[in-house]
This record gives C-alpha cells, sequence and structure tokens, in this order.
C-alpha cells in the first residue's frame, strides 16, 4: 500500500497513502438532494476552483477570520511552542499547502511533521516542499481519513503527539460531529499529548454576515461552485446561475448558514431522477459555527479534553486554544 514518493524527494520525507476509501457520490448527494430542507456536503466544495475561490476568500477585506489566525500564530508562536514542547509529533488534518504549520515548525521544532489529507492532489507535493525547506525535520505525509486513524497508526512516528487544527474548521461540523472529532483526537494524541486548535469567536451579528457576504461577490461565486462541481460529479443539470448565495448568522444556533436560494420553480435531474425546487426554495450547503471561549471550553470537555491556554488577538475576533487529555 506504500504509495511511490515522487521522484527527487528530499531524504527527509517519507510518505503513505492509505487510500481512503471514496464516498458513493451519486447515493449521498442524490440524499441530500431529497431531504427536507435540501443539504450538499460541504466537502464538494473543494475541487480547484473551490480551492482557488477559497485562498481568495481568505485574503478578502471582510473575511478576518485567517488573517486574525496568522497574526495570533506569528505574534504568540514562543508561547505557543512552550506549550506545545519541543520534540513532538506535529500531526495537521486537512493541512493543504502547510502553510500556518510552516509558522510555528521553527518554534516548537517538533520531532516530526505530519501533514495529513483525504486528497493526495497536493499534500505531496506541500509536504516536499516544508521537507526542502526545514532539512532538519523529518516529514511524513499521510493520505488518510482522519476519522480512520487504525488506517494511517502505525505510520506515525514515535513521539508524544501534538494535532493542530486551525482555521475553525471545526465550526464547520455541527456539535455533534465537533465532539465526534474531539474524541478522535483524544484516542489519537494518547493521554500525554495536546491538540492546538484555532476556533473562530461569537460576536456582533453584523461582522459575521460581513466574512460571508462579502462586496467583491466571491463567497457567492463560491457556493455556487458547489453546483458547477455537482454537475462534474454525477452529470446533474444544476444551472449555478438560478441560485443565489445567502448567508447569515443564525444567532440561535450561533453559527453561518450559508445556502443557495432557488431563483424561481426549476426542475433538475440526477441520474433519472427529477428534483424539483420551487422559487425561494433553499439548499443548505455548509454552517459555520461560532463559540465563546466558554463555550468551547465546554465543548472540549464534553470531548475529553481540557482547555490549558488561550491566545487571541486584541479585538477578540479569534481564539487560538491549547487542550491536553482530561486524565492525564
Ligand atoms: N472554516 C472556515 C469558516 O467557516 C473556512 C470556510 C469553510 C469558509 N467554508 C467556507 C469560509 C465558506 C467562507 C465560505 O469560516
Amino acid at each position: 500500500m506504500n504509495s511511490k514518493p515522487p521522484s527527487l524527494a528530499p531524504a527527509n520525507i517519507s510518505f503513505f497513502n492509505a487510500h481512503p476509501a471514496p464516498d458513493d457520490c451519486h447515493k449521498v448527494i442524490l440524499a441530500g438532494l431529497q431531504a427536507e430542507p435540501k443539504t450538499l456536503d460541504p466537502k464538494w466544495f473543494y475541487d480547484a476552483e473551490g480551492s482557488a475561490l477559497f485562498e481568495q476568500i481568505t485574503a478578502l477585506p471582510e473575511y478576518y477570520p485567517t488573517r486574525t489566525e496568522v497574526s495570533i500564530l506569528k505574534a504568540q508562536r514562543d508561547s505557543i511552542a512552550a506549550y506545545c514542547g519541543q520534540g513532538s509529533v506535529f500531526i495537521e488534518p486537512g493541512a493543504g499547502n502547510c502553510a500556518k504549520a510552516r509558522l510555528l515548525l521553527d518554534a516548537i521544532k517538533p520531532a516530526a511533521f505530519v501533514p495529513l489529507d483525504i486528497s493526495a492532489d497536493f499534500l505531496f507535493s506541500a509536504a516536499q516542499e516544508v521537507a526542502a525547506a526545514y532539512s532538519w525535520l523529518s516529514v511524513s505525509a499521510l493520505c488518510a481519513d482522519f476519522r480512520d486513524f487504525l488506517s494511517f497508526e502505525q505510520h506515525l512516528p514515535a513521539g508524544r503527539r501534538v494535532l493542530f487544527y486551525p482555521g475553525s474548521t471545526i465550526g464547520n461540523l455541527d456539535p455533534q460531529a465537533a465532539l465526534n472529532f474531539l474524541e478522535q483526537a483524544v484516542s489519537l494524541i494518547g493521554s500525554d499529548g495536546g491538540v492546538l486548535i484555532g476556533v473562530d469567536l461569537h460576536k456582533a451579528t453584523d461582522r459575521l454576515e460581513a466574512a460571508y457576504n462579502d462586496a467583491a461577490g466571491v463567497t457567492a461565486r463560491f457556493n455556487r461552485n458547489i453546483l458547477r462541481r455537482v454537475n462534474d460529479l454525477v452529470g446533474s443539470d444544476f444551472d449555478p446561475d438560478a441560485f443565489q448565495h445567502h448567508a447569515f448568522y443564525n444567532e440561535t444556533l450561533r453559527r453561518i448558514e450559508m445556502h443557495l436560494i432557488s431563483a424561481h420553480d426549476q426542475t433538475v435531474h440526477i441520474s433519472g431522477h427529477d428534483i424539483d425546487f420551487s422559487a425561494g426554495e433553499h439548499i443548505h450547503t455548509e454552517s459555520s459555527y461560532k463559540y465563546t471561549v466558554d463555550g468551547f471550553s465546554d465543548l472540549a470537555s464534553s470531548g475529553g479534553l481540557r482547555r490549558v491556554q488561550t491566545w487571541m488577538d486584541d479585538e477578540c475576533l479569534f481564539a487560538l486554544h491549547y487542550l491536553e487529555p482530561m486524565d492525564r
């Protein structure tokens, strides 16, 4: 099962491809669109086009989370390093281009860096760049599903484990799934490990809504792109221009909800099935939960983790938490 390393890989890198089982996308997409209300799984956002649009979102003036988290990582790297400890195995699920981990590597001096992603596309080239830039560091790139840790556990280098999960990606999970993620994290890191996690903070509705409704319309394009992607995946005939982007803060559930609203009555065809939309009907494409520091502490406790330290920016827009298992 060991995948072939790309040629000219530096000596300080290893690759393993656990070949995470692809979902049956026909079944999953159809079930979501036949549900009431209609939904599409946000994971379909991230094809090459979607990933490029997301890169643009992170640079938008209204979209504060990325630049705020980066500023915290830069300003607090020594303090963060003191909590993470040196010589750890530093594991990042969904590592992408590894840019955020690279802000910390010199300070936390891990024994090994483990970028982990379900998609091999960018993973192996980004990991090679890290290995080339940090010759003292051993890099183990794993193409695997984080939720299936038996599929990759034996490929983790030995050492104390620190899990890095930036970007408020945990906020894209509903609370039960977020809890499952944290429980999974505890079983991965063991009693002596740690979790360094970025979480967007609950705040005034207009600030949040602006971040997901940028004036340039990039988030709208990103949201509509999911329909083009679904067409590619299952041969459906969505007209992305016949749907409007709608994002709002649900203050009760403390989550941004992204929807696509059908501009008029229409029928979309998917492998022999008719999906009827009435004018104004929504497809829920993604949620982004926002947490207070105490709210996230409570969630972490339910998952078996204690909040040990929190770093924030001056405006308290975004939080980076260091968590440890309760039973240590
Ligand atoms: N996790 C981040 C957030 O919820 C990034 C993100 C995921 C995002 N999907 C998005 C940002 C869609 C904008 C639009 O903010």
